[in-house]
């Protein structure tokens, strides 16, 4: 049996599939475009394993999907391909048309043909996984209850309204065709592999480098932060248990100020490599203009993933904050890789 991972090479793709590797004996074909945001390097301790296929595609290749779906015949999909930073969208919004509504349509009907094609068995044991977002919810008031999975669609950012589109397509796909559809919904992510340009990373290196910590506004927005490998493992057991055509809220009780994930990290740093000057790391923050149509705050209520199917985080958001920072230190040649380039074009564009 094999599974495809779309959007392999990406933060959480990465991080799934060498998750999936540590927990399963089954194949992984990956597919990724290798925008700015995929990264080979993240999959590079996967090098010569013959149970993993690295492709290099488009999940709009209709074509090469079908292939793909047929040669390995794939029992299931876990789509993570996306254009996912909410600043890129704002600058410009048609790469996320195109990938999270364009590129979910015609991966959903590469996959209906091929899904329409097997047996009823295969037929039936078939799972298209899509990951999605909290940011399709829109923004929650203080201390309002978090998001539950009948919390009405309200995206407020091109890069959300994209995924609510994709989010609906897929639930369409199961309610018109009976494709076999589950749906993540996550909260923040945050570990190794994540790309600079996401506020922990980009404090992070920021904090190493001297530079300013850019912080949005008054820094008082909230997100609620899930440590990646406890995403992995929620995504593995929905794949496994889940419902089909039921979307599962996944994320780690963990609300946080952007004030406050700033100066936690940067009060570990103090303490995991000090200055040489004695100064804090927590002195570089710089409050900057704030984003535009910047969501306040988002919360989930992961109840039910954890009812039915047992699930819990394994990490605080201390402990996942630390093993992520002590990642970036012990990890210099891939950020050296990571922050050439397109990296720099973009960092000027958005922080000059
Ligand atoms: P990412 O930007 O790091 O990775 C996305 C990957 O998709 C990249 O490797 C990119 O090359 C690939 N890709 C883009 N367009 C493609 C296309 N047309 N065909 C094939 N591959 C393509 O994003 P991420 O943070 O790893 O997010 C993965 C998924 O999880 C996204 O769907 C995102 O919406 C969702 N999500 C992310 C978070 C988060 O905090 N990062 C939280 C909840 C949900
Ligand atoms: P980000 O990591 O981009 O994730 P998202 O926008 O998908 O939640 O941003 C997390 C929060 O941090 C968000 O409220 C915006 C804020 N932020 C900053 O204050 N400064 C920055 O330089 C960045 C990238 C984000």
């Amino acid at each position: 049996m094999t599974i495809l991972v779309t959007g392999a090479a990406g933060f959480i793709g990465s991080n799934f599939v060498l998750d999936w590797f540590d927990n399963s004996q089954e194949d992984v074909v990956s597919i990724d475009i290798l925008t700015y945001a995929g990264n080979l390097e993240n999959l590079s301790s996967l090098d010569g394993n013959s149970h993993h296929h690295f492709i290099r595609g488009n999940i709009s290749d209709r074509a090469l999907v079908s292939e793909i779906l047929n040669k390995y015949q794939i029992r299931a999909i876990v789509n993570f391909a996306a254009e996912s930073h909410v600043d890129r969208s704002i600058h410009g919004p048609g790469d996320f048309i195109d990938t999270n509504i364009v590129g979910t349509y015609n991966l959903l009907e590469s996959v209906r043909s091929y899904w329409n094609d097997l047996d009823e068995a295969t037929k039936k044991a078939f799972r298209f996984l899509h990951v999605s977002t909290d940011e399709v919810y829109g923004s929650l008031a203080d201390k309002t209850p978090a998001f539950t999975e009948k919390s009405p669609y309200e995206p407020n950012s091109p890069y959300s309204a994209s995924k609510a589109s994709s989010d609906h397509l897929v639930r369409a796909w199961f309610h018109t065709y009976g494709l076999p559809v589950l749906t993540t919904n996550c909260s923040n992510n945050y570990g190794p592999y994540h790309f600079p340009e996401k506020l922990i990373p980009l404090c992070i290196l920021n904090a190493l480098n001297g530079k300013p910590l850019p912080i949005y506004g008054d820094g008082k927005q909230i997100r609620d932060w899930l440590y990646v490998k406890d995403h992995c493992t929620a995504i593995r057991e929905v794949l496994k248990q889940g419902q089909i055509g039921e979307t599962y809220n996944v994320g780690g009780w963990n609300e946080k100020t952007n004030l406050e994930v700033v100066e936690t990290l940067c009060a570990i740093l103090d303490e995991l490599k000090p200055k040489s000057d004695g100064k804090r790391y927590a002195d570089q923050m710089t409050f900057v203009k704030d984003r535009p149509g910047h969501d306040r705050r988002y919360a989930i209520d992961a109840s039910k993933l954890e009812r039915e199917l047992g699930w819990k985080p394994q990490e605080t958001f201390e402990t996942g904050l630390r093993k992520t920072v002590l990642w970036y230190l012990e990890n210099e040649t891939w950020v050296n890789h990571v922050v050439s380039g397109e990296y720099q074009h973009w960092v000027e564009k958005q922080y000059s």
